[in-house]
């Protein structure tokens, strides 16, 4: 693992999008691994940016996302189809047909099945990544295992009460999603993560203290990873050491 302390998240969100261009400079048919929430958003912002100003390619993108919430057609504003679409896909001339991600309405094994096909068969390039303030990535919550492959899980109370924000009560806040597993993350061949704001203070020092590489904090299994770089920010940096 590399950590990049930075000065600002606008910074962090800079260097990740850069990475993120340059992965499509040299492969413009790439395929990246995508998270949603809010953390990601001025990465795809400074990735619009640079499709604007025509320093890269994204229409030959290939793209597979983290994850869903099973329950969610993708025309509702809390899927992550439709935040996908709205903060990056339709603003970078992505074609749907390159797009992979979880259909929320679908029948949950046939949909399993249909992504873990895809997934084993090509290889990511760049897994963009954030986490949860329980130390989740894609959704693989606190657990005594992890998972490999695209799986069906039980969102904890602390994600629901989370993830609240955006819809307006937790009742409406789906209980299940389909994620990637563990193996799918860890399988890409570069990890780009990123974290800001001190709610994630707790997930933050687990994933970068040294040794205890556990479930019970799925993204402490990052410090396994050949090529992962970790960008904080210094408020978040300076709480941590
Ligand atoms: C979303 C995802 C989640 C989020 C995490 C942080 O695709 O995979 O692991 O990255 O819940 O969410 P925010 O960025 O909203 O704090």
């Amino acid at each position: 693992m590399k950590l990049v302390i930075t000065h600002s998240y606008e910074e962090s969100a800079a260097l990740c999008a850069e990475i993120m261009n340059e992965v499509f400079r040299k492969k413009p048919d790439a395929l990246m691994g995508l998270a949603t929430g809010s953390t990601p958003v001025p990465v795809y912002e400074k990735m619009v940016e640079a499709h604007r100003a025509g320093t890269v390619d994204y229409s030959k993108a290939r793209s597979i996302n983290l994850d869903e919430y099973i329950g969610l057609a993708g025309s509702d504003p809390n899927s992550y189809l439709y935040f996908m679409r709205t903060n990056l896909f339709d603003r970078v001339g992505m074609s749907l047909h390159n797009v992979w991600i979880p259909d929320g309405m679908k029948p949950v094994e046939e949909e399993l099945a249909r992504l873990n096909g895809y997934l084993d068969s090509h290889e990511m390039e760049i897994q963009l990544l954030s986490v949860g303030t329980n130390g989740h990535i894609g959704f693989n919550e606190p657990d005594d295992v992890f998972y490999d492959k695209y799986h069906a899980v039980d969102l904890t109370e602390e994600t629901r009460r989370s993830n609240s924000r955006l819809f307006s009560s937790i009742e409406e806040v789906p209980r299940a999603a389909i994620t990637m597993g563990i193996g799918g993350i860890m399988r890409a061949k570069q990890i780009a993560f990123l974290a800001t704001g001190g709610e994630k203070l707790r997930a933050m020092k687990a994933v970068l203290e040294k040794g205890n590489v556990t479930p019970k904090v799925q993204g402490t299994v990052l410090k396994l990873h050949r090529d992962c770089t970790i960008f904080l920010d210094r408020a978040l940096a300076q709480q941590i050491t």
